[in-house]
């Protein structure tokens, strides 16, 4: 049997869940099909509102989401299945992130929440599901945040040159990958990705994204909003740092724009300088030998936002995962892949460089197939 893994993804952004087919046999893995399935704009909705603690009842509405979205992943598989031909039986398990509807890993008593129930996954597809990854992390001192580091290293790290990975989902993550082998990969939030860019051209346009950033290409500008903007605190906090919905939505976005009339285009195009300034200032900052980014998430097909970030950033090839084998819109799926069958095999995959745990941990819960053997 080979080492098939299936990994399920639905990040901050709330386009849909990422189902991906990974074969792990070889030391790089492989993406053998994929598939998205897109959030309804009710259960997009509903999720935001748990999110944003908007919900009037949010212990009934956090219930029915789990159930819901645990159906939802269920069916991307049961999907993905159907589509790429590849039977139930070569799965070996399935790693579940699930969707993060609360994130706070600061402060005396930290959590984090995601949620889509991974026994109805288990149920529905027959196959063993590992699941609920960061609080291990959290409950050994960590954030919780990022995990994906541990993956992009075992992928792309290379001992000629100083790399970065760079994550544009809904926030935006880095991960340093040095040459030498001494030093530990580092990794940290460095803020917004795409969440601010498709929240106003949303309310503007009433699109969920700014294809290629061609919008944003359109406006000019605002340095004094930008510069406002950057002074959140979160920008110039040391890592290990990680943030969310919590931390930038549209009303934060509104504080800052409370009494001006911009432009939206303008407003956009701030935005995303924004991202880019931040990214750019965490590189410069926190590895500013890196000599290549390799890109990843959907905000690696934004054309505008790659421009803005090589001008900021001269020295440096920016490119996409995909020229390193790697197709950009699955590096996230294929990292729960990856990180069920450490969790099955015992083996830790947080990095305490990155997440600030005291210790290595094995991550996740195990949720058994019906027709597993227990020894
Ligand atoms: N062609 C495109 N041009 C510009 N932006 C795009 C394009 N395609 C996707 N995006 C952006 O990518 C976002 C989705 O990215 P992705 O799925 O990686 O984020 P995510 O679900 O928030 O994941 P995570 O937070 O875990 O990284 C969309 O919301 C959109 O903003
Ligand atoms: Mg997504």
């Amino acid at each position: 049997m080979r080492d098939y893994y299936l990994g399920l993804m639905s990040g901050t952004s709330l386009d849909g869940i990422d189902a991906a087919i990974v074969d792990l046999s070889a030391p790089f893995p492989t993406v053998l099909a994929a598939h998205t399935r897109p959030f309804t704009a009710t259960l997009r909705q509903a999720v935001l509102d748990l999110a944003h603690g908007q919900a009037p009842h949010e212990i009934e509405l956090l219930g029915t989401l789990d159930t819901r979205l645990g159906e939802q992943f269920a069916q991307a598989v049961l999907t993905l299945l159907e589509h790429s031909g590849i039977p139930t039986t070569a799965i070996r398990a399935i790693g579940s992130h699930g969707q993060t509807v609360r994130h706070r890993p600061r402060g005396p008593e930290p959590f984090t929440l995601q949620i889509g129930d991974p026994n109805i996954i288990a149920e529905r597809t027959g196959i063993t599901t590992v699941a609920d990854f960061r609080r291990r992390d959290i409950a050994a001192g960590g954030q919780g945040a990022p995990l994906v580091p541990a993956f992009h290293a075992m992928c792309f790290r290379n001992a000629d040159e100083d790399r970065a990975v760079l994550n544009l989902g809904g926030m935006a993550n880095l991960t340093i990958l040095p040459a030498d082998p001494q030093t530990p990969v580092s990794g940290l939030d460095t803020g917004p990705g795409n969440v601010l860019l498709d929240a106003w051209i949303d309310t503007h346009q009433r699109k969920s994204f700014d294809a290629e950033g061609a919008w944003a290409a359109h406006g000019t500008v605002i340095p004094a909003l930008l510069d406002t903007l950057m002074t959140d605190e979160f920008f110039q906090q040391p890592p290990p740092k990680s943030t969310g919905r919590e931390q930038f939505h549209l009303g934060w976005l509104e504080q800052h724009l409370h009494g001006t009339s911009y432009a939206p285009v303008d407003v956009q195009a701030t935005l995303c300088a924004l991202t880019a300034r931040s990214v750019a200032n965490a590189m410069t900052t926190w590895a500013p030998s890196t000599k290549r980014v390799l890109v990843c998430g959907g905000g690696a097909h934004n054309t505008h936002l790659l421009e803005l970030l090589r001008r900021h950033l001269p020295g440096t090839t920016i490119e996409s995962t995909a020229v390193h084998g790697l197709d950009p819109d699955w590096i996230e799926a294929a990292a729960f892949a990856w990180m069920a069958r450490e969790t099955l095999a015992g083996r830790t995959a947080n990095l305490p460089s990155v997440t600030g745990a005291r210790h290595p941990v094995i991550m996740g819960g195990i949720y058994l197939a019906a027709s597993t053997q227990l020894r």
